[in-house]
């Protein structure tokens, strides 16, 4: 059967997409932020996933103000890199799965799930940052990906707890897919940040400290933590947290920390990322 292996989650500020394609990565300001990716790289490159399911959210590139699902799921076999603004970053074609993907919109969906079927999308920085950061720049991606899309831009978003239970039924649906499959899941946005108003470019390092580690340890106390609490301490754009709830809820209950890296700035925001491993070995 398919098994969720690991959970990885990271910051996807466009910034650092920007600082690889312009090759700016050995800068004085970018060094420490992808040296802190030095061993998830190694790390990932042994473990070869063969799909990540990776929830991520869009910003107004695939949707718009004109449609706003709260979760929807990339059932494609491909998915092109969008243009922010600025032309598509220079990265490959993101390859999905598609029959994995529908079997998964139906397992969640019959487990009281709504999700958008998405059947041609493209991906911004949400999700191809994270990529870059974990593979570097490699001609094609080495692994299939389905693109898992959570409304957190605009009001309101779901609740931590609603996607932390998502992350259960997400894995429940994997586990029922009849293929040896080396699955992760990730969730990426986050840390805390605010890119408007009078508190823009707000940084708790305090509260971010506690998240890694509440993630890891104390995840169902962590999913019970109000979407105002999120906005008070960690700033407007510090909601994108609840994605790394999805991940964690579809971990075991126990998992081990591999990796933990946490910097500050990167453009407007805090750049975490961790790595968590299933303690249990599965057939
Ligand atoms: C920025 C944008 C993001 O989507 C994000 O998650 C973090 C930072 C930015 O514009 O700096
Ligand atoms: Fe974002």
């Amino acid at each position: 059967m398919a098994r969720i292996t690991s959970g990885v989650a990271m910051s996807h500020t466009p910034a650092i997409g920007a600082a690889i394609d312009l090759g700016k990565t050995q800068e004085e300001y970018w060094d420490p932020v992808f040296k802190g990716f030095e061993f998830s790289k190694a790390w990932i490159a042994t473990e070869k996933p063969d799909v990540i399911f990776l929830v991520y959210n869009d910003h107004a590139s695939a949707f718009s103000l004109s449609m706003i699902p709260t979760f929807a799921i990339g059932c494609s076999d491909s998915f092109e890199p969008a243009d922010e603004g600025w032309g598509a970053r220079p990265v490959p074609i993101v390859k999905g799965h598609s029959e994995f993907a529908w079997h998964i919109a139906q397992s969640v969906i019959q487990d009281d799930f709504d999700l958008t079927l998405i059947n041609e999308m493209t991906v911004d920085h949400g999700l191809t940052v994270p990529l870059s950061l974990m593979f570097g720049t490699p001609k094609e991606w080495p692994c299939r990906v389905i693109p898992f899309a959570v409304n957190v831009v605009v009001y309101p978003p779901p609740s931590g707890q609603r996607c932390f239970r998502l992350g259960k039924a997400i894995r429940r649906a994997v586990e029922a897919f009849d293929e040896d499959l080396n699955v992760q899941i990730w969730g990426t946005g986050g840390m805390s940040h605010q890119l408007q108003g009078q508190r823009a470019g707000l940084i708790n390092q305090k509260f971010d400290a506690d998240f890694l580690a509440r993630l890891q340890s104390d995840p169902k106390g962590l999913a019970k933590m109000p979407h105002l609490d999120y906005l008070q301490n960690a700033g407007s754009e510090g909601i994108e947290l609840v994605m790394w709830l999805v991940m964690r809820g579809a971990l075991d209950r126990d998992v081990e920390t591999l990796h933990s890296f946490y910097h500050v700035p990167a453009s407007n925001t805090a750049l975490g990322h961790i790595i968590l491993k299933n303690r249990a070995k599965r057939a």
